[in-house]
């Protein structure tokens, strides 16, 4: 089925977006369990293991090296998993460097008048779902989130902005962290064993009188994530609207909605040409869920009127790097 068709079909549900298959656990490669001769030694060290482990989640070989190089001081044990880990994750990063990253998430975090969607992609679909990639997803939204938040407000109209991979890179991975986010992306290539990059975030910051729709397809489900919305496709439509209305958050989904599956390249106006199905001017292309009008025609009714927009497609601009 096509992207258009499946849009046409999916209802605007509660969380916006369409619902998809339930989330593989992909096997954990902690489980495995060598017992060696510092194991067997004695119940205490056993006890100190066991509490190492619990904390900290890495596996029980590299927790007994880390209290067997540390004289079973839990605490040191811990700080040396974590830069062993880091480690590990630099270097694999390094050999990773370069392969192919078509895969991945979208993700939208919604909070108060700011709004952000991000891009991280992996090599398959299978680590897509894994919650340590799903994680990564999320701490670059909150990343971008921060960033945006600590931005000087332009009281008068909205703003809208765009970092880039090495940005992104470069900001910090939350608010009570001195982590970056290319520390925690080094994390997770070591964890998952392929190469990862933050393509890519937008965000948008809106004063009274303006409203931001979005929409999310493709979503795949989360459920320790809080509000953070992961998918295939994401849109954010930035709308002027003289008076708060009840529709708003449903008409802003639809608006999201044609935007992920028209695909406009501009905003146009409502002087424009209807246009046809080839038509990139949002407001002269015929409306998504209604084609015998125009996007314009179904909106300006509403008394609400498109001002901007910002489309992500997972993966998008990887296959014409290849064909280079
Ligand atoms: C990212 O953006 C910065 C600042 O605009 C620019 O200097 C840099 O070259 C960009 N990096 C990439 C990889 O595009
Ligand atoms: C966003 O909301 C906060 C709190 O409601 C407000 O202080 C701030 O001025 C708003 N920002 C913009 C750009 O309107």
């Amino acid at each position: 089925m096509s992207l258009l068709q499946s849009l046409r079909l999916c209802l605007v549900t509660r969380t916006g977006s369409c619902q998809a298959a339930p989330l593989l656990q992909p096997p954990q490669p902690w489980h495995t369990f060598h017992a060696g001769p510092w194991l067997a030694s004695s119940s205490s060290s056993k006890e100190l293991l066991m509490k190492l482990r619990r904390k900290t989640g890495y596996s029980f070989v590299n927790c007994k090296k880390a209290l067997e190089t540390c004289g079973g001081d839990l605490k040191e044990a811990e700080s040396w998993l974590h830069k062993q880990a880091q480690k590990e994750g630099w270097s694999k990063a390094a050999k990773l460097h370069g392969r192919k990253t078509k895969e991945g998430l979208i993700g939208l975090l919604q909070e108060g008048n700011t709004t952000v969607l991000v891009e991280v992609n992996c090599e398959t679909d299978f680590v897509s779902k894994n919650s340590k990639f799903q994680q990564l997803v999320q701490q670059v939204a909150i990343g971008t989130l921060l960033h945006c938040q600590n931005l000087k407000d332009q009281l008068s109209t909205y703003s809208k902005g765009f970092l880039n991979s090495s940005e992104l890179s470069e900001l910090q991975a939350g608010p009570n962290t001195e982590s970056f986010l290319k520390d925690q992306l080094a994390l997770a290539i070591g964890n998952l064993g392929e190469n990862m990059i933050l393509k890519r975030a937008a965000w948008v910051k809106v004063p009274s009188g303006f409203y931001v729709g979005s929409y999310v397809h493709g979503v795949v489900h989360s459920p320790s994530l809080h509000n953070l919305v992961l998918g295939k496709y994401g849109a954010l439509v930035v709308c002027e609207a003289s008076e708060w209305k009840a529709n708003l958050q449903d008409l802003g989904r639809r608006l999201g909605q044609h935007v992920v599956g028209m695909a406009p390249l501009s905003v146009g106006s409502l002087d424009d040409e209807p246009g046809g199905e080839a038509e990139t001017k949002m407001l002269a292309q015929p409306y998504l869920l209604d084609p015998s009008i125009t996007l314009g025609q179904y909106v300006q009714p509403q008394g609400v009127s498109v001002v901007d927009f910002v489309r992500f497609e997972c993966g998008e601009g990887e296959e014409a790097a290849e064909a280079e």
